[in-house]
């Protein structure tokens, strides 16, 4: 990793820089993600990348001690969350934010344009984008089957709050673009957090340990390139507002989720958020990922 190769993913950019961009990730996420198969909300080499995980399995080394702490609690916390260990609750977390991000691209892809009738090149990204946010769900629950949690039912949220993602997607840019942005920052920072926290805790389990790291890492890889194409919507002014985003974004959002502030800093993930300029990511997911023009130095 240099030292400073990126910008801020705050920087200035023009908008005929931010046209060249669109057309240049649109490039980037169709040779990413493969043909989109958009019956099934799926992309054809993110599934042949799931499949592979699911014909090479790798379990826990032992078992849970207490798999019943983890399905009393996933969809709501009944225990006090400090009586948990952190590898349940590290779970359990999982699943909750999961569970938010599927709710939110299921009632998105009911209202976004299908693919034939996207003309936009921000269209076509934006409905290949929902289709990855899928592929994201089913390798959160690829995680958890892989410690041993192969009952995880995905439940709706209260009506209010699936009422609430539902009417977001129906937003006008100028309202929708810097929260749609904020939110695929808040998902890298805690993706970054959740990595570290696998060595913490799975070092007894180091194959466990390794495969978690490749699912999420194939989550990632995808949600970097999402935090620049979603930057890539927002002009001067709303750069500006995200900024100012991102820290009630990240308090409100992770108050819904106990398990992340015992489990990790909230203080520290706004501070990151603030901060991000793609120098932290390593190498490896550079290769694969996009990274809007104006960020690089
Ligand atoms: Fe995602
Ligand atoms: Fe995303």
């Amino acid at each position: 990793m240099g030292l400073s190769k990126y910008r801020s993913i705050f920087s200035a950019s023009t908008g005929q820089e931010r046209i060249e961009n669109f057309e240049n990730y649109w490039t980037f996420t169709q040779q990413h993600g493969g043909q989109l198969l958009e019956a099934e909300q799926d992309l054809a080499k993110k599934r042949a990348r799931l499949q592979y995980f699911k014909d090479h399995p790798v379990r826990l080394r032992k078992p849970l001690a207490n798999p019943d702490a983890f399905y009393r609690n996933y969809v709501t916390m009944k225990d006090d969350p400090k009586s948990l260990d952190q590898l349940t609750l590290m779970l359990t977390g999982i699943y909750k934010f999961a569970r938010h991000e599927w709710v939110g691209i299921k009632a998105a892809w009911d209202v976004v344009p299908d693919m034939a009738n996207s003309h936009s090149v921000e269209d076509k990204i934006s409905r290949v984008h929902l289709a990855e946010e899928f592929c994201h769900w089913r390798l959160f629950d690829e995680m958890l089957r892989t410690c041993g949690l192969d009952q995880v039912k995905w439940e709706p949220l209260t009506p209010v709050k699936e009422w609430i993602y539902q009417q977001f997607p129906r937003l006008p840019g100028f309202l929708m673009d810097t929260p749609a942005f904020v939110t695929e920052l808040m998902g890298v920072t805690y993706y970054f957090h959740l990595h570290r926290l696998f060595d913490d805790l799975l070092h007894d389990e180091p194959e466990v340990r390794d495969r978690l790291k490749e699912l999420l890492d194939e989550i990632t890889i995808d949600e970097i390139a999402h935090v620049g194409q979603r930057r890539n919507f927002i002009g001067p002014i709303g750069i500006w507002i995200s900024r100012q985003l991102v820290k009630p974004f990240y308090t409100l959002f992770f108050k819904d989720i106990p398990e992340i502030g015992l489990l990790f800093d909230i203080n520290k993930m706004i501070k990151h958020g603030e901060a991000f300029d793609f120098n932290e990511v390593p190498d490896y997911m550079v290769a694969r990922t996009w990274i809007p023009s104006y960020c690089k130095v």
